[in-house]
């Protein structure tokens, strides 16, 4: 782990540039990761190969993604030349949690348990070995939950007492008009839900396409009351 000044990165990078934060963050460290799923996630990997070839992008493969997703991972995958780690989740969790619980739980008890099982340990295992990660996580992704988020920070979730995770997220200012102006311009590929009023997509069975002018997260989780819909990856945004 390189020695760094998180303070220092602050004020250096407020209200940077996209690009200029990613630069930071691909020069001040190696052992760094793209977490890609979505639209704003290419647009780094896009960004970021201008900077650096040697790229490092993972994705969470819960095994319960489209398959119009699965076939934008391979889109990008081949369009950029990179490889992409796909992560799985542990088998002896999921084989004990489906076993007692089924496929569909999460419209029953909530969608933290299963989200925490195909989600969030497998990113955690993935962290353990990395210095630092990079986000596609905007303000206005969420009104409720992203609006504090920063250009960089501690990670408070998945650091530990032996092990300091740095989190970038260079798009926090962005709307999403101008991730789609991006994507056009830069013929970046994009999932094809989108073209079938899907915005924000997850998983298959907690994700649905939303109404004209309706915000993004409806989309998510829909049968959950409340508007603190996150699922365990951005866990230390102030809410
Ligand atoms: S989520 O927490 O609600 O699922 P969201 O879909 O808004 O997150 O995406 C925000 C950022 O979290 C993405 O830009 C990406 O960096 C990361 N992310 C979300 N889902 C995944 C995934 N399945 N694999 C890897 N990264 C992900
Ligand atoms: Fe499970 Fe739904 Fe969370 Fe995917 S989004 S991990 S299917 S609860």
């Amino acid at each position: 782990m390189p020695a760094f000044d998180i303070n220092q990165f602050q004020i250096q990078l407020h209200n940077q540039k996209p690009r200029k934060i990613l630069q930071t963050a691909l020069e001040s460290f190696d052992n760094i990761a793209i977490s890609f799923s979505g639209a704003e996630d290419v647009i780094l990997i896009d960004m970021a190969l201008a900077i650096r070839k040697n790229i490092q992008v993972f994705s969470l493969d819960t095994g319960r993604l489209h398959p119009q997703t699965y076939q934008f991972i391979e889109a990008v995958r081949k369009h950029y030349g990179i490889e992409i780690e796909l992560l799985t989740p542990d088998r002896n969790m999921l084989d004990a949690f489906v076993k007692q619980k089924g496929l569909f739980s999460f419209y029953e008890d909530g969608h933290q348990e299963c989200c925490g099982i195909r989600k969030v340990e497998p990113l955690r295992r993935k962290l353990a070995g990395l210095d630092a990660w990079i986000t596609g996580q905007r303000k206005d992704q969420s009104l409720n939950t992203r609006q504090t988020v920063p250009e960089v920070e501690i990670d408070s979730t998945f650091s530990t007492p032996s092990h300091t995770l740095v989190k970038f997220n260079p798009l926090l200012n962005w709307t999403s008009a101008q991730v789609w102006d991006h994507i056009e311009a830069y013929q970046v590929p994009y999932n094809s839900l989108h073209a079938q009023g899907y915005i924000s997509i997850g998983c298959e069975p907690c994700t649905r396409a939303v109404l004209p002018n309706q915000h993004e997260r409806v989309g998510r989780w829909w049968w959950e009351a409340g508007n603190k819909k996150e699922c365990g990856l951005h866990a230390n945004n102030k809410q």
